[in-house]
């Protein structure tokens, strides 16, 4: 009984008690544990804070005056009796739901471990106000996953609901904003507060609420993942991948249209730029459909690339195709550069060392109905420029329109522009010129990456591009890793100039170079 009294005591000198938490206090206590605990306060009035004591005295007594004492019985006793200044306190709660303590460790999804009912404030609207009500009570009524924010008014006539408000901005009528107040003015609605006993369950609860709930207390539950169809692909830290079939359920359940949940195993390292990855929730269905700028994709998620936050770089660089240009991609993955240029009317030759690459782009083609704009090509990328793209620069190049070479492999590109070092030395340079204009990435760490994905594709080149080329910043891949284009015209020296592979390329300062090196060796 005691130990009831000190429970309250230390409860309100910390300011705990709130409507989620005090019920479960609360509870706890009977009718005979209140008498009890009323008769010892009297022996602990000289200890105690004489305005605490009137408080708790009052609480009792009108606990006393009920019936059955439930936690929302006790609850209303504590906010009617309350002084004004502590009956906003046990409201100004941050968080709506506090989860049962016994999901913590939790490894085995059990939904119903989450339900909990908390009290929260309401009003008595008349039906005939009750839409505008509503309206006017926006930023003040519960707004949840699954929670009404009108309910029965079990107690009243049938002719009032109850519109529930959220606990953590109104504790008491003065909580209203101005307009608010002068809306239930209007409307003459008591701005009187009830209270309504509200179960929440799992299903009414965010996915962070679940994980913060049950992951270990203080460790980052960061549950962020890449969406790709109708897979969800997260890259779980250590400490979570314990949890990872729970975190893998809670991902699928609460975002519609999430049918798999997959955690990369491996960083992304493979020559096909694909990731390992585990299953951890859901179908085992790897093959996905997604959108991107208006055109569809299907692919194996498991067995090709696909990164939708390219999807802009897509765009930009397609942007710069016309109709009737040629459009040879290197390093096509599924085509997301290839089948929008062929859909603005571009020729395109497409080819990705990938066989499923090669695959789902020829998939990819059919499916969109460009596959008489797509010649595709399973070919390494060297001998892909040495082999279809040797064969028919020379005709296009007497040409007019626009001939691009996109090279989208950032870790390697730039050491494979050497491939176009003396292409066409045996042959007779065209007197108009057309020259491809070469669109080719790379990471970088250098603090001025700019310079330095430059100074890179000059050397494989074996011509300085500096003044020459523009620079464009893809994205931050990671806190110290850039994805950069080098945009450049592919010079006449290069392509029909003696094969210089072997030569020294470029005449630049002893320093730079030595940066060079080392840079790319960091890479
Ligand atoms: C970063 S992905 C880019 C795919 C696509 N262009 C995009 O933007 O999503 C690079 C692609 O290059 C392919 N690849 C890797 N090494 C290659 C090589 N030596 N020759 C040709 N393709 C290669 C991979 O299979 C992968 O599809």
């Amino acid at each position: 009984m005691l130990s009831h009294v000190l429970l309250i005591s230390v409860a309100f000198d910390t300011s705990e008690i709130t409507p989620c938490n005090h019920n479960a206090s609360l509870c706890s206590l009977d009718q005979s544990a209140l008498d009890g605990s009323r008769r010892l306060m009297t022996q602990f009035k000289h200890a105690c804070n004489r305005r605490m004591l009137r408080f708790l005295g009052r609480i009792f007594v009108s606990a006393q005056t009920q019936r059955s004492l439930n936690p929302a019985a006790v609850h209303r006793c504590f906010c009617s009796a309350a002084y004004p200044c502590l009956a906003v306190k046990p409201i100004m709660e941050p968080k709506l739901y506090r989860p049962p303590p016994e999901v913590r460790g939790m490894t085995a999804l059990d939904k119903d471990a989450f339900t909990q009912t908390i009290t929260v404030p309401a009003l008595r609207v008349p039906i005939g106000v009750l839409n505008k009500v509503v309206k006017s009570l926006k930023k003040s009524s519960i707004q949840r996953p699954g929670v009404p924010r009108v309910v029965q008014d079990k107690e009243q006539s049938s002719d009032f609901r109850l519109v529930l408000l959220d606990p953590r901005r109104v504790s008491a009528p003065s909580s209203f904003s101005e307009t608010e107040a002068e809306a239930l003015r209007s409307f003459s609605v008591s701005e009187e507060l009830h209270y309504y006993e509200l179960k929440l369950t799992y299903d009414n609860l965010k996915s962070e609420e679940v994980l913060e709930a049950v992951l270990p207390q203080g460790q980052d539950v960061t549950s962020a993942f890449s969406r790709v169809g109708h897979i969800a692909h997260m890259n779980l830290r250590d400490h979570q991948l314990q949890y990872k079939n729970l975190i893998g359920q809670v991902i699928m359940d609460k975002n519609p249209g999430v049918t798999c949940v997959v955690n990369k195993t491996n960083i992304i390292d493979s020559t096909y730029r694909n990731f390992k990855m585990e299953v951890l929730a859901g179908e085992e269905n790897m093959v996905a459909k997604v959108k991107e700028n208006g055109v569809t994709y299907e692919f194996d998620f498991s067995r090709v690339y696909w990164n939708p936050r390219l999807s802009t770089e897509h765009q930009r660089v397609v942007q710069l195709v016309k109709r009737g240009d040629t459009v040879f991609d290197v390093f096509a993955g599924v085509g997301p550069f290839a089948i929008p240029a062929a859909r603005l009317g571009a020729s395109i030759l497409a080819n990705d060392l990938n066989p499923e690459s090669y695959r789902w782009l020829q998939h990819n083609c059919k499916l969109n109905k460009v596959e008489s704009k797509v010649r595709a090509f399973n070919l390494d990328g060297r001998a892909f420029i040495r082999g279809p793209l040797k064969q028919e620069l020379p005709a296009l190049m007497r040409g007019t329109s626009a001939v691009h070479v996109v090279m989208n492999l950032p870790a390697l590109a730039l050491d494979f522009l050497d491939a176009f070092r003396g292409l066409l030395h045996h042959q007779e340079p065209p007197c108009d010129e057309n020259l491809p204009t070469v669109h080719c990435y790379g990471f970088s760490k250098d603090d001025d990456p700019d310079t330095d994905v430059v100074e890179r594709a000059s050397r494989s080149l074996g011509f300085p591009l500096k003044n020459r080329c523009s620079v464009h910043f893809v994205r931050n891949v990671a806190p110290n890793k850039d994805m950069m284009c080098v945009r450049f015209t592919l010079p006449k020296d290069v392509l029909f100039g003696s094969d210089a592979e072997e030569s020294e390329p470029i005449e630049e300062p002893a320093s730079k170079r030595q940066k060079c090196e080392e840079t790319t060796n960091a890479t």
